[in-house]
């Protein structure tokens, strides 16, 4: 059978609300992107993010972590399904679990990550009450590629967006995530693209695009 399209292929990890599962859908819907979702797994059955890939036909899996009696079995459900569906870049988007680190070197170079900062500043959870504590005027997101360390990796892309007199956590979230939303696809698509080298602890850019936000 004649191949029909040389996009590459991701399997997108989800815990919850998945509006950067949204954002990758929509951007795997344009005819030009250069990769598909093969599969949309999630650790919760009630993650709302799910019906975002059913909606559209993407195949999602729940693979709940509180059925295995220990990370190392859990992660390698994750392994198995990721391999079935052939993927070749796992997108974690709003994956709320810690990975062996096991896991992180079997897909390493092929496991990418969003949070909510501009790492390597406010790392783990609630990134953006932690910028808000800091009293830091510039906050934003950061797609990296994932290692054993917790939000570390080598940095792919970065936005930046003003934190402004009255934010609240929510109000700084929302102005953050807006940006994630734009951030995620481009970062995917430079990757699918081969622009991206590691280089160490770096990212080496074919075409650097100009930043999003500040600029
Ligand atoms: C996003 O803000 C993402 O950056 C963050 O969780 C949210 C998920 O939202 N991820 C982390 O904090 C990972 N350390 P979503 O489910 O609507 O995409």
């Amino acid at each position: 059978m004649a191949r029909l399209s040389r996009k590459r292929t991701l399997g997108v990890l989800i815990s919850g609300r998945g509006s950067n599962l949204k954002a990758l859908l929509d951007a795997c819907a344009e005819p030009d992107f250069p990769a598909r979702i093969a599969v949309v797994l999630s650790n919760r059955a009630g993650a709302p993010g799910l019906e975002h890939a059913a909606r559209v036909g993407v195949p999602t899996q729940v693979i709940d972590h509180r059925t295995y009696p220990d990370r190392d079995g859990f992660d390698a459900a994750l392994d198995a399904a990721l391999c079935g569906a052939d993927v070749e870049l796992v997108c974690l988007a709003g994956f709320m679990r810690l990975l062996t680190p096991g896991f992180c070197a079997t897909w390493a170079g092929r496991m990418i990550n969003i949070h909510p900062s501009l790492l390597p500043a406010f790392k783990g959870l609630n990134a953006q009450a932690q910028a808000l504590a800091a009293g830091v005027r510039i906050a934003g997101c950061t797609v990296h590629y994932v290692r054993a360390e917790t939000d570390g990796g080598p940095i792919v892309l970065q936005a930046a967006a003003p934190v402004l007199p009255a934010d609240d956590e929510a109000a700084l979230s929302a102005r953050i995530l807006a940006l994630e939303h734009r951030l995620y696809p481009q970062a995917v698509r430079l990757i699918a693209e081969g622009r991206v080298k590691i280089d160490g602890g770096r990212c080496i850019i074919e075409g650097l695009p100009p930043p999003l936000g500040l600029a």
